[in-house]
């Protein structure tokens, strides 16, 4: 049984109070909510990972960063290490996101050592993959999909793959409000699920997450999370509003 997993991407957003009063409200609403049946994150920017931390330690709502660096330490300007992440209580952290990969320009070779790096400290890293719209339009999701999710995983063994969780998130439907309908994205996970299976067998691929994300939002969360191989979802835009995030949880919540 694979436990659904909500999590919140507030990019670069929110302030030193909104970023806290956020965290307090969430925490605040969801504290009836049991962590037996449905796990939650939210990723805010670097310099309030600290002060969130302390806003939702002894809750149901887990920290995560939104990215890392694959050293341990040294001279490497600007970039924060997984032990940096673990020292303040994050569990997860974000790897591969498409804005890294399209916008920074981050490959899969580096999205490799970030997430050999962030398992080898003990973070539990969501390995986000998906396709541009012209990919998508040239029929060429899976095979953009199968060498992201091949160069990520490189010679990463079973042990280790199994702390990660997939995000698939069609960058075509990131922040523009057209999501897939929930069969795109069921597609997607299946095949996604088909190639954890053919490297790492049937165990690993019945076991292991894989969330949607792209334009996610309360009046779609329930259809999205009711697919079979939808098992938790990425929120960006509608996780920076605390009623929206919150109705995207309990959707969930009740979906599985
Ligand atoms: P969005 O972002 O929900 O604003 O589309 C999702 C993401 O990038 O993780």
């Amino acid at each position: 049984m694979r436990k659904p997993f909500v999590a919140g991407n507030w990019k670069m957003n929110t302030n030193s109070q909104s970023s806290l009063s956020l965290a307090e409200g969430i925490v605040s609403e969801l504290k009836q909510l049991g962590t037996d049946r449905l796990d939650i994150a939210i990723c805010p920017p670097f310099v309030y990972l600290q002060q969130v931390a302390k806003a939702v330690s002894a809750s149901n709502v887990a920290l995560g960063a939104q990215d890392v660096y694959y050293q341990a330490d040294g001279a490497f300007t600007g970039q924060i290490s997984c032990q940096m992440l673990k020292n303040i209580g994050c569990m997860y952290v974000i790897i591969g996101h498409s804005e890294k990969r399209h916008v920074i320009g981050e490959k899969d070779d580096l999205i490799n050592k970030k997430l050999t790096a962030a398992i080898n400290s003990g973070l539990l890293p969501i390995f986000c993959v998906g396709e541009l719209l012209e990919e998508r339009e040239a029929g060429k999701t899976e095979t953009v999909v199968t060498r992201q999710i091949e160069n990520g995983l490189a010679g990463l063994e079973l042990e280790k793959v199994s702390a990660i969780t997939i995000a698939y998130e069609p960058v075509w439907a990131i922040g523009t409000g057209k999501t897939a309908t929930s069969g795109q994205a069921e597609e997607v996970h299946q095949m996604i699920r088909a190639l954890i299976e053919k490297m790492y067998g049937k165990e690993l691929a019945e076991d292991i997450r894989i969330q949607y994300g792209g334009s996610v939002k309360p009046t779609n969360a329930a259809e999205l999370m009711a697919e079979e191989d939808v098992d938790g979802l990425l929120v960006g835009g509608a996780s920076l509003k605390k009623d929206d995030f919150v109705a995207i949880i309990k959707a969930s919540w009740r979906a599985k």
